[in-house]
């Protein structure tokens, strides 16, 4: 078995006295797409701002290629290739797309090759390239979670936590986006993926877990996931 690059125990976490993740306890594999399902509510997102040290771990484990990191700055994680692609996209919208691009990758180690992650980004999506010098706020929902994820790229992740892609999407760029994921996932990104389109989500996971209520109601191969007649009845209305 692949060793686990995140390792997460028990993990309590939530908004001050508001606790909405209650001791989660979840791995993601190095490789592939860990798909994390559940409802709108669940907690997926407060899930990955605790991962990525923008909300504190009240308790619990967490940890990242060995390392305790329940402790360690956004900014650190960062550094050491954890990197959160944020629900909503949360592009600079003033600045131009080149500009968010080289904020992604400011990162100690990342910046030495910004100009190489750029042209890296732009082959990946040349739409991107056609809009280099156009303000954020001027895309497309679709070429604003582009530039969403171009700009997680430059930070040069090892394990890339990627929110709600496809949230707001028109269907024909959400299949785009989940090309997008799975041709990440062939050049060797780690992906942990929160989606609401269960179904394509599980088409291109490889591992699944279910949040309910802030736990894990349900994990297992993306495979046997997709076949679980209570999975099916309750998130794909089959
Ligand atoms: N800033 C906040 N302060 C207090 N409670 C919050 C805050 N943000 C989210 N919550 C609550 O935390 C719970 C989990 O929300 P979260 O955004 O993690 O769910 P989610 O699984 O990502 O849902 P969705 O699929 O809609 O994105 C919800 O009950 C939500 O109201
Ligand atoms: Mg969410």
């Amino acid at each position: 078995m692949t060793p686990a690059m995140l390792e997460i125990d028990s993990l309590v976490t939530g908004y001050g006295q508001t606790r909405v993740v209650h001791g989660l306890t979840m791995q993601v594999r190095e490789g592939g797409v860990t798909a994390l399902l559940g409802a709108n509510g669940a907690g997926k997102t407060t899930l990955m701002k605790t991962l990525c040290g923008l909300l504190p771990v009240q308790s619990g484990a967490l940890r990242f290629l060995g390392e305790d990191i329940a402790k360690v700055a956004a900014n650190r994680r960062v550094l050491s290739g954890l990197v959160l692609v944020p629900e909503g996209r949360m592009v600079f919208p003033s600045l131009t797309v080149h500009e968010n691009l080289r904020l992604g990758g400011i990162n100690d180690r990342a910046r030495p090759r910004w100009r190489q992650n750029v042209d890296r980004v732009f082959d990946i999506f040349p739409r991107l390239r056609e809009r280099s010098a156009q303000q954020a706020v001027t895309l497309s929902g679709g070429e604003q979670q582009m530039l969403a994820v171009g700009r997680g790229l430059m930070a040069e992740p090892k394990l890339m936590l990627l929110d709600e892609p496809t949230l707001g999407l028109a269907p024909v760029m959400a299949l785009e986006i989940f090309a997008l994921v799975r041709r990440l996932a062939a050049d060797g990104l780690t992906l942990l993926l929160a989606e609401q389109d269960v179904q394509r989500t599980l088409d291109v996971a490889t591992h699944a877990y279910v949040v309910e209520n802030g736990r894990i109601a349900a994990e297992g191969p993306a495979a046997d996931i997709a076949g679980d007649p209570r999975i099916r009845q309750a998130y794909l209305g089959l």
